[in-house]
């Protein structure tokens, strides 16, 4: 059966390209908009060497409501939204909020305002671990509280989710999956996509595979003195690839009308902790290669332990994160290789 045609918002960044690669190695058609602020066009390249596949690709900003309307008169065939495009550095959310509060909110707000007449039947929205703020008790199900942001971006989230639940709640007629994300870490295991290092990483696996080739003179391990058995952070790191394929079950739930409710949240995690000392313990075990590494100070606004418990997605979705963390090292090991023999990094 011909399946339905989804466009992917951001679809050329991190985890929309391994969504993409999924969804058409699935059979779906994908259109993509993307305004390349922060991903580059060759990620089209990529896709296309693993799918065999160039997906329909649109060059704008999801903030222009006629440009997105424009989109929709070319493909009106589109059926199901997932909307990636925002913009996620949380310290540049700090120095600039409404650059943030501007680019997500009026993103999803002109999406949401297309979709019933354009006959879309459902929303992926990506959302985050974030919004659990620094939990009291992990692992965090979806019923876990929502805790005041610390940042704009955090905000930005939780203020997507809420206007979401209000568009739906007033009776719009499609569906939401909100999906939250954990840590998403690794790269496609062909290495032919991969997250696109913007400047000096402030994540902690991007950080960690440039100080492992020499990149940066040392990853500095943000702490030591939580309390956690090594006195490091824990978050859980999900495989890129486990995150992407979840949002192909999600839009297909929404398609094919599976969903029992109109909204419906899960957490996307592995249900594992990892402190920052494990992982870069796990990364050398799997890759052979050393991680120059100190002890430093905290970072400020750090969370000390968050991990997921997916058992929603796990049982209603039938999806789980099964990639064993030293294939994810392995993977942006492999990638951050691809990257230097590219000249990129
Ligand atoms: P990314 O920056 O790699 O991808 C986002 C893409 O959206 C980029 O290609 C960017 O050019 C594009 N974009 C941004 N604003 C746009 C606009 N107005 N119009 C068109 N394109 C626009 O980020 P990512 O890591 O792939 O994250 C994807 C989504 O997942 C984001 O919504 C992010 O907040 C969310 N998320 C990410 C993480 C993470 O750690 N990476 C964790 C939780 C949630
Ligand atoms: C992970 C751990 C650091 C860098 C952020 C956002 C969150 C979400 C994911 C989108 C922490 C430690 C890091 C370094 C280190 N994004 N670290 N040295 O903080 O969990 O979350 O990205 O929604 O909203 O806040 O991810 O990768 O920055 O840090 O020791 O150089 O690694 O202290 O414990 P974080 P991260």
């Amino acid at each position: 059966m011909k399946k339905e045609r989804i466009l992917v918002t951001g679809g050329t960044g991190y985890i929309g390209s391994h969504t993409v690669v999924e969804l058409q190695q699935a059979g779906y058609p994908v259109v993509i908009i993307d305004n390349l602020s922060n991903s580059d066009r060759a990620v089209l390249d990529g896709i296309e060497a693993i799918t065999g596949i160039r997906p329909d690709f649109v060059e704008a900003d999801c903030t222009d409501l006629e440009a997105l309307k424009a989109l929709f008169a070319k493909y009106p065939d589109i059926k199901g939204i997932i909307n990636f495009a925002a913009s996620k550095a949380v310290g540049e959310s700090m120095q600039k909020p409404v650059l943030y509060y501007r680019n997500n909110l009026n993103t999803l707000m002109n999406l949401l305002d297309l979709m019933g007449p354009n006959g879309v039947k459902g929303i992926v929205f990506s959302s985050s671990c974030t919004v659990y703020g620094e939990p009291d008790v992990n692992p965090v199900t979806e019923q876990s509280p929502i805790k005041k942001a610390t940042s704009p971006y955090g905000n930005t989230k939780q203020i997507s989710e809420e206007i979401i639940t209000d568009v739906i709640n007033a009776g719009a007629p499609f569906k939401s999956v909100i999906l939250r994300y954990f840590n998403p870490v690794g790269a496609h295991p062909s290495a032919m996509i991969g997250e696109l290092p913007n400047g000096v990483p402030q994540n902690l696996v991007p950080y960690l595979t440039q100080a492992a080739m020499g990149i940066r003179a040392e990853l500095s391990v943000f702490g030591n003195d939580y309390d956690t058995p090594d006195g490091s952070c824990i978050r859980d790191y999900i495989d890129v690839v486990d995150l992407a394929k979840a949002h192909v079950i999600a839009v297909e739930r929404m398609l094919q009308d599976k969903s029992e409710e109109k909204i419906e949240i899960f957490n996307l995690g592995t249900g594992r902790g990892v402190s920052v000392l494990e992982l870069i313990a796990a990364f050398e075990r799997a890759t052979g290669v050393k991680v120059p590494h100190k002890i430093v100070g905290r970072r400020a606004g750090d969370i000390e332990k968050v991990w997921a418990n997916p058992a929603r997605a796990n049982q209603v979705l039938g999806w789980t994160a099964n990639t064993p963390l030293d294939d994810t090292m392995r993977s942006a090991w492999a990638w951050q290789c691809k990257l230097r023999e590219k000249g990129v990094m």
